[in-house]
């Protein structure tokens, strides 16, 4: 079981000083940060581009870019998040493309891969990828916002996804995404999630580096 990691969703950091919010990342020393890319097409907003990600490592980050392409051609822009700077890139199952030669093209370009699913999207639609993965986010909240209510009804896919993880002793992580504070991570722990993103309840809590430190213990 990999241990708990916590990766900071830069969605809710502050967009005029995004070098800010990923610099108070990293002096915590946390490892993570969670980059959020939406086209305004698979969810109805828009967030940050190659350009943002670059820019972040012009600036000396040395985080690991996990980032979460909300695309509907995702397979168009995996060149250039890896140019980037991404670390990983994590791609939606519901959009139609070659998800396989998209996930192997990912790794071919030195990144990490993550396959991704909507709340509505059963565990099975991605069942003969898991041999293929680095990740699999299970969204907890529709995408394409921050600060929405984390979706309980999750959890049994959590649990499925982990089982299949255990029984073909495969060893991507499990991360989860939406809605997560110290108590919905430890419901989502309890059920095999690793991999932590949190938006809101990180960059609003009072002590960040308490609220990080509680989620080493989950
Ligand atoms: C939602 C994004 C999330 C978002 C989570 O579409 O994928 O990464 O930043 O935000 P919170 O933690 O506020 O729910
Ligand atoms: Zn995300």
């Amino acid at each position: 079981m990999h241990a708990p990691l916590l990766a900071p969703s830069l969605l809710a950091g502050d967009h005029a000083n995004l070098a800010a919010s990923a610099r108070l990342v990293e002096d915590l020393r946390l490892s993570w940060l969670h980059c959020d890319i939406m086209d305004g097409h698979f969810v109805p907003n828009l967030s940050f581009s190659p350009e943002t990600l670059a820019a972040l490592r012009r600036a000396g980050s040395a985080l690991f870019f996990d980032t979460h392409l909300m695309l509907d051609e995702p397979h168009r822009y995996i060149e250039a998040f890896a140019k980037a700077g991404a670390n990983l890139i994590s791609v939606h199952i519901e959009p139609t493309y070659e998800h396989v030669a998209t996930l192997a093209r990912i790794r071919a370009l030195g990144c990490q891969n993550g396959i991704v699913l909507n709340p509505a999207t059963p565990a099975a639609a991605i069942e003969s990828l898991l041999p293929l993965v680095d990740l699999v986010l299970v969204m907890t909240v529709q995408p394409g916002f921050g600060g929405q209510s984390f979706r309980r009804d999750m959890l049994p896919k959590l649990r499925q996804i982990d089982q299949w993880r255990r029984e073909r002793n495969l060893p991507f992580r499990l991360e989860v995404d939406g809605g997560i504070d110290l108590a919905t991570a430890a419901e989502c722990r309890a059920e095999g999630a690793d991999t932590f993103v949190a938006g809101t309840s990180f960059f609003k809590a009072a002590d960040r580096a308490q609220f990080a430190a509680n989620f080493t213990k989950l």
